[in-house]
């Protein structure tokens, strides 16, 4: 499979329907809405969007069917990083190769715009415009699975422990294996919340949506858990060594004493905890029952996580 073109394709279709989806949004301020499209049309690799297409083609659907709902999950990624942004959390001012929301639009509106993405995108994932429309029960269980992820027991609670932890590391005594251990217990919560939440989401949503069968539902979502930890160690690497052209954002965990896989056991150690995590989510995939190029699809978005330099 030329998994590039897969994502390539996906992305498209993402990238086109986002801004229709926004332009739908009735009496809405024009300032917000402009905010709201200033972020979703940075570009951004449409990641979560080709997982959940390629979860939901796994049970014999096409990934174009879930669109809306893909588009819903990309609208709530780019509210974490709108506000993950923000001065008062990460204070960075490049994303998406881009000046950060706050900078152009100022504090205020770049709040109301995450805001604004987070409740608009039940908005999408709940309305009648889909190709073939879910049936009710199916859009309920999507529904429940993205605030149940963003919320108090995923998202929001994986950021509020990353800002937390990042006293961890300052100027506290010397490394031994104890605080070693206790900082890798503090940095599971962490990334499994912030990142791998979102990202499970993703294929839970694709897998709920297709009616897949609880034991590959399950599969699935421990699959998005090690591909989702993965990716957030991945990331914690680029922050330290990728271009930040490439990247299109500048690096700030060091800056902001973040305790990350690197901060905490060095680049090294780092990439080899993330090779593990592959292995161990195309393991797991090899046991969902059902069509072998959707899950090649996944395999392969999992390889780029991975080895990824944006
Ligand atoms: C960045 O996510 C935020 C993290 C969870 C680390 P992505 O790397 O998927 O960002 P975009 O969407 O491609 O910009
Ligand atoms: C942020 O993690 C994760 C979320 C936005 C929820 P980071 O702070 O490491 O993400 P980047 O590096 O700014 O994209
Ligand atoms: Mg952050
Ligand atoms: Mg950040
Ligand atoms: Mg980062």
């Amino acid at each position: 499979m030329d998994i590039e073109r897969y994502m390539t394709e996906r992305a498209a279709a993402v990238n086109k329907a986002l801004p229709v989806f926004v332009s739908r949004l009735k009496n809405s301020q024009p300032r917000l809405s402009e905010a709201m499209l200033y972020s979703l049309s940075a570009g951004g690799k449409r990641l979560r969007p080709a997982l959940m297409g390629a979860a939901y083609e796994i049970f014999g659907g096409k990934a174009s069917d879930i669109l809306p709902a893909a588009c819903a999950l990309e609208m709530v990624h780019t509210y974490s990083l709108v506000h993950d942004d923000l001065p008062a959390m990460d204070n960075d001012d490049l994303r998406r190769g881009r000046p950060t929301s706050h900078k152009v639009y100022g504090e205020a509106l770049a709040i109301l715009s995450g805001d604004a993405l987070l409740t608009d995108a039940f908005t999408v994932l709940l309305s009648s415009k889909y190709p073939r429309q879910p049936e009710a029960e199916a859009l309920l269980s999507a529904a429940a699975i993205l605030s149940r992820r963003a919320g108090a027991c995923g998202m929001a609670s994986g950021q509020a422990a990353d800002l937390e932890a990042a006293s961890f590391l300052r100027g506290k005594g010397k490394v031994s294996p104890a605080r070693t251990k206790a900082g890798l217990s503090l940095l599971s919560y962490i990334h499994l919340h912030k990142t791998a939440d979102l990202i499970t989401a993703a294929v839970e949503m694709g897998a709920a949506l297709a009616w897949a069968p609880k034991k590959d539902f399950n599969t699935l979502s421990a699959f998005g858990r090690d591909i989702g930890l993965c990716f957030q160690i991945a990331d914690d690497i680029l922050d330290v060594e990728g271009d930040k052209k490439k990247l299109g954002k500048s690096g700030s965990d060091a800056r902001n004493n973040k305790l990350t896989y690197v901060s905490l056991l060095g680049v090294d150690k780092a990439r080899r905890t993330a090779e593990i995590l592959l292995n161990k989510a195309l393991s797991s995939l090899d046991s969902v029952s059902g069509a072998p190029p959707a899950k090649e699809a996944l395999a392969g978005i999992s390889r780029f996580i991975y080895g990824r330099e944006n």
